[in-house]
């Protein structure tokens, strides 16, 4: 029989792995993943050769008739599953410690062409009694716990939409992910953080910003030195008072 766990306060010292990055086109993006401790990235707009991380390119390729040749689902869940075994039978500096799905827009748009190649449809609506949109949820929702599961940093890319009100003419970003596909996405991440660049060309600077995190984090409590270091040039990650007790403890010793 199970065994419950007693009843007590516990005092977790959380890690986040998981990481929501959105911003405009080339304000930093990929470049700041790349950065992550062993980064394997999930290319999905065909400029992977740009970046300096090993990636894999996804995409649904049709055969001569038109039906599905590969699928991107399919590719996705190969991709796990070697990550699942393969991965922790490497030499620990063969390993990769982060996954990164640049970008999920386009991932979420493979999903539902697979689907709707594999059924032989235009649209997941064409396909009768909702099961289009419902096996889309649980393709997506599938890939993003598996993902979780892996005991590997992951992190998510969008882009960035700016809505400007008619009325008021003030204008908005946010990420261009679709907000329920956002909403699944982002059960599942930690931090999410906004890249932006201001100035151009040479004289261009990368800001990012934190937009929302699951619990306070101090910054004693994150392990890796790399992703310590990543996370303290966001602005709003951490407390200015953890961060200058960091500091004298680190200057003390
Ligand atoms: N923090 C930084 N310091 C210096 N250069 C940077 C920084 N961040 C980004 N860059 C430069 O800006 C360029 C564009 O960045 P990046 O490719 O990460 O953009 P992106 O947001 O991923 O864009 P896209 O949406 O088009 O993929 C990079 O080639 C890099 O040289
Ligand atoms: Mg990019």
């Amino acid at each position: 029989m199970i065994s419950l766990p007693k009843v007590e306060k516990l005092k977790p010292k959380t890690q986040p792995h998981n990481f929501f990055i959105w911003g405009a086109t080339m304000s930093g993006k990929s470049y700041f993943a790349s950065y992550f401790p062993n980064p394997l990235v999930l290319n999905t707009d065909g400029n992977s050769e740009q970046g300096s991380a090993p990636s894999i390119q996804i995409r649904n390729i049709r055969g001569e008739n038109g039906a599905l040749k590969q699928s991107a689902i399919r590719q996705l869940d190969d991709i796990i599953t070697a990550l699942q075994v393969e991965n922790s039978k490497r030499s620990a500096d063969q390993q990769f410690k982060t996954i990164v799905i640049d970008v999920i827009d386009d991932i979420c748009v493979m999903i539902e062409q697979a689907i709707c190649l594999d059924a032989g449809v235009q649209a997941l609506s064409d396909i009768p009694y909702g099961k289009g949109y419902a096996m889309f949820n649980t393709a997506l929702q599938q890939f993003v716990m598996d993902l979780k599961a892996l005991p590997m940093n992951v992190i998510y890319i969008s882009r960035e939409l700016s809505i400007t009100d008619d009325n008021t003419g003030v204008t908005t970003y946010e990420p261009s992910l679709k907000t329920k596909y956002y909403n699944i996405v982002n059960g599942n991440c930690d931090v999410v953080i906004r890249t932006k660049k201001i100035g151009d060309g040479q004289n261009a600077s990368y800001l990012r910003e934190v937009k929302a995190l699951r619990t306070m984090y101090n910054p004693a409590n994150i392990t890796d030195h790399r992703i310590l270091q990543l996370l303290e040039s966001c602005s709003g990650m951490f407390k200015k008072e953890d961060l200058e007790k960091l500091q004298q403890k680190k200057e003390s010793k």
